[in-house]
Protein backbone atom coordinates (compact mmCIF):
# COMPACT_ATOMS: atom_id res chain seq x y z
CA UNK A 1 0.00 0.00 0.00
CA UNK A 2 1.21 3.56 -1.08
CA UNK A 3 0.75 6.06 1.49
CA UNK A 4 1.42 10.14 1.13
CA UNK A 5 3.88 10.85 3.74
CA UNK A 6 2.52 13.96 6.53
CA UNK A 7 3.49 14.55 10.21
CA UNK A 8 2.03 10.88 10.79
CA UNK A 9 4.99 9.12 9.31
CA UNK A 10 7.45 11.42 8.60
CA UNK A 11 9.77 8.75 10.89
CA UNK A 12 9.08 5.87 8.54
CA UNK A 13 10.46 8.12 6.03
CA UNK A 14 13.86 9.68 7.25
CA UNK A 15 14.74 6.40 8.24
CA UNK A 16 14.50 5.11 5.15
CA UNK A 17 15.88 7.77 3.66
CA UNK A 18 18.77 7.80 5.56
CA UNK A 19 19.82 4.90 3.69
CA UNK A 20 21.09 6.47 0.75
CA UNK A 21 20.99 10.47 1.86
CA UNK A 22 22.39 10.53 5.46
CA UNK A 23 21.60 12.98 7.78
CA UNK A 24 18.57 14.37 5.24
CA UNK A 25 15.22 14.82 6.84
CA UNK A 26 11.57 15.41 4.90
CA UNK A 27 12.48 19.25 5.49
CA UNK A 28 15.30 18.49 2.75
CA UNK A 29 13.02 17.09 0.58
CA UNK A 30 10.55 19.86 0.50
CA UNK A 31 13.17 23.10 0.30
CA UNK A 32 14.55 23.44 -3.57
CA UNK A 33 11.00 23.48 -5.16
CA UNK A 34 8.09 25.05 -4.30
CA UNK A 35 5.84 21.57 -5.19
CA UNK A 36 7.33 18.70 -4.17
CA UNK A 37 5.65 14.86 -3.27
CA UNK A 38 6.77 12.29 -1.04
CA UNK A 39 5.33 8.70 -0.71
CA UNK A 40 6.27 5.45 1.58
CA UNK A 41 5.09 1.75 0.29
CA UNK A 42 4.05 -0.37 3.40
CA UNK A 43 3.61 -3.70 3.86
CA UNK A 44 2.05 -5.28 6.48
CA UNK A 45 2.20 -1.87 8.46
CA UNK A 46 6.60 -1.99 7.77
CA UNK A 47 7.54 1.22 5.39
CA UNK A 48 10.28 -0.90 2.89
CA UNK A 49 10.11 1.69 0.25
CA UNK A 50 10.22 5.28 -0.69
CA UNK A 51 9.96 8.11 -3.50
CA UNK A 52 10.55 11.55 -3.10
CA UNK A 53 9.80 14.25 -6.13
CA UNK A 54 9.72 17.43 -6.84
CA UNK A 55 8.54 19.79 -10.15
CA UNK A 56 11.64 22.07 -11.76
CA UNK A 57 10.36 24.71 -13.72
CA UNK A 58 14.25 25.55 -14.32
CA UNK A 59 16.36 23.80 -17.11
CA UNK A 60 16.42 20.33 -16.80
CA UNK A 61 18.17 18.15 -19.28
CA UNK A 62 16.47 16.73 -23.04
CA UNK A 63 13.48 18.06 -21.44
CA UNK A 64 11.67 21.29 -22.95
CA UNK A 65 8.18 21.79 -21.36
CA UNK A 66 9.29 24.12 -19.23
CA UNK A 67 7.16 21.56 -16.16
CA UNK A 68 8.91 18.79 -15.39
CA UNK A 69 8.38 16.09 -12.67
CA UNK A 70 11.94 15.02 -11.31
CA UNK A 71 12.75 11.89 -9.85
CA UNK A 72 14.80 13.19 -7.01
CA UNK A 73 14.66 9.57 -5.08
CA UNK A 74 13.84 5.91 -5.09
CA UNK A 75 15.27 3.60 -2.36
CA UNK A 76 13.51 -0.09 -1.37
CA UNK A 77 14.77 -1.48 1.70
CA UNK A 78 17.71 -4.65 -0.24
CA UNK A 79 14.84 -7.41 0.65
CA UNK A 80 12.10 -6.69 0.17
CA UNK A 81 13.58 -5.52 -4.15
CA UNK A 82 12.82 -7.45 -6.69
CA UNK A 83 8.84 -7.55 -6.29
CA UNK A 84 7.55 -4.63 -8.13
CA UNK A 85 7.29 -2.12 -5.28
CA UNK A 86 9.44 0.43 -7.04
CA UNK A 87 7.69 -0.09 -9.97
CA UNK A 88 4.42 0.72 -8.34
CA UNK A 89 6.23 3.99 -6.68
CA UNK A 90 7.00 5.16 -9.97
CA UNK A 91 3.48 4.30 -11.41
CA UNK A 92 2.08 6.45 -8.44
CA UNK A 93 4.91 9.41 -9.32
CA UNK A 94 3.37 9.32 -12.77
CA UNK A 95 -0.26 10.10 -11.71
CA UNK A 96 1.21 12.75 -9.38
CA UNK A 97 3.02 14.20 -12.31
CA UNK A 98 -0.28 14.35 -14.70
CA UNK A 99 -2.24 15.49 -11.74
CA UNK A 100 0.11 18.78 -11.65
CA UNK A 101 -0.31 18.99 -15.57
CA UNK A 102 2.96 17.95 -16.27
CA UNK A 103 3.89 16.54 -20.01
CA UNK A 104 7.44 14.86 -18.80
CA UNK A 105 9.13 12.92 -16.41
CA UNK A 106 13.23 13.01 -15.93
CA UNK A 107 15.50 11.77 -13.25
CA UNK A 108 19.33 11.44 -13.06
CA UNK A 109 21.88 8.46 -11.98
CA UNK A 110 25.28 7.66 -10.64
CA UNK A 111 26.82 6.29 -13.62
CA UNK A 112 27.94 2.93 -12.21
CA UNK A 113 24.14 2.30 -11.04
CA UNK A 114 23.65 -0.29 -13.28
CA UNK A 115 20.61 -1.62 -11.28
CA UNK A 116 19.49 1.80 -11.27
CA UNK A 117 19.64 2.27 -15.49
CA UNK A 118 17.67 -1.09 -15.54
CA UNK A 119 14.99 0.04 -13.81
CA UNK A 120 14.44 3.33 -15.68
CA UNK A 121 15.10 1.31 -18.38
CA UNK A 122 12.06 -0.78 -17.62
CA UNK A 123 9.98 2.06 -16.79
CA UNK A 124 10.48 3.76 -20.00
CA UNK A 125 13.09 6.25 -19.53
CA UNK A 126 15.79 6.98 -22.23
CA UNK A 127 18.87 8.81 -21.64
CA UNK A 128 19.60 12.08 -22.91
CA UNK A 129 23.30 13.63 -21.56
CA UNK A 130 25.66 12.33 -19.69
CA UNK A 131 27.70 14.65 -17.86
CA UNK A 132 30.88 14.12 -15.56
CA UNK A 133 31.50 16.44 -12.82
CA UNK A 134 34.68 18.09 -12.02
CA UNK A 135 36.78 20.27 -9.54
CA UNK A 136 39.72 21.97 -8.95
CA UNK A 137 41.14 23.05 -5.47
CA UNK A 138 42.86 26.67 -5.13
CA UNK A 139 46.34 26.36 -3.75
CA UNK A 140 47.09 28.47 -0.79
CA UNK A 141 49.52 31.14 -1.30
C1 LIG B 1 16.63 0.58 -8.09
C2 LIG B 1 15.62 0.08 -7.05
C3 LIG B 1 14.79 1.27 -6.54
C4 LIG B 1 14.67 -0.92 -7.75
O1 LIG B 1 13.67 -1.32 -6.82
P1 LIG B 1 12.86 -2.69 -6.98
O2 LIG B 1 11.64 -2.60 -6.11
O3 LIG B 1 13.76 -3.84 -6.79
O4 LIG B 1 12.43 -2.61 -8.52
P2 LIG B 1 11.27 -3.45 -9.23
O5 LIG B 1 11.07 -4.76 -8.52
O6 LIG B 1 10.07 -2.59 -9.39
O7 LIG B 1 11.97 -3.75 -10.64
C5 LIG B 1 11.43 -3.31 -11.88
C6 LIG B 1 12.41 -3.67 -12.98
O8 LIG B 1 13.66 -2.97 -12.81
C7 LIG B 1 14.75 -3.81 -13.25
N1 LIG B 1 15.57 -4.20 -12.10
C8 LIG B 1 15.33 -3.96 -10.80
N2 LIG B 1 16.33 -4.48 -10.04
C9 LIG B 1 17.19 -5.06 -10.89
C10 LIG B 1 18.41 -5.78 -10.72
N3 LIG B 1 18.92 -6.00 -9.49
N4 LIG B 1 19.06 -6.23 -11.81
C11 LIG B 1 18.55 -6.03 -13.05
N5 LIG B 1 17.38 -5.36 -13.29
C12 LIG B 1 16.72 -4.89 -12.21
C13 LIG B 1 14.10 -5.05 -13.86
O9 LIG B 1 13.83 -4.78 -15.22
C14 LIG B 1 12.81 -5.13 -13.06
O10 LIG B 1 11.78 -5.85 -13.71
P3 LIG B 1 11.71 -7.46 -13.54
O11 LIG B 1 11.84 -7.76 -12.07
O12 LIG B 1 10.37 -7.79 -14.12
O13 LIG B 1 12.86 -8.01 -14.33
C15 LIG B 1 16.30 -0.65 -5.87
O14 LIG B 1 17.23 -1.59 -6.39
C16 LIG B 1 17.04 0.27 -4.91
O15 LIG B 1 16.44 0.80 -3.97
N6 LIG B 1 18.34 0.48 -5.14
C17 LIG B 1 19.16 1.35 -4.27
C18 LIG B 1 18.79 2.82 -4.43
C19 LIG B 1 18.88 3.26 -5.86
O16 LIG B 1 19.82 2.95 -6.60
N7 LIG B 1 17.85 4.00 -6.26
C20 LIG B 1 17.70 4.48 -7.62
C21 LIG B 1 18.15 5.88 -7.76
S1 LIG B 1 16.87 6.85 -8.51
Amino acid sequence: MIKNVNHTNKKDFETLLNNFWKGASLADCKKDASTTGQFLYYINGKAVGLLTCSIKKEYVPGCNTGKVAYLEGLYILPEYRRQGFATKLVEQFEKWAQKHSCKEMASDIEIDNDISLQFHNKMGFEIVEKTIHLKKIFKEN
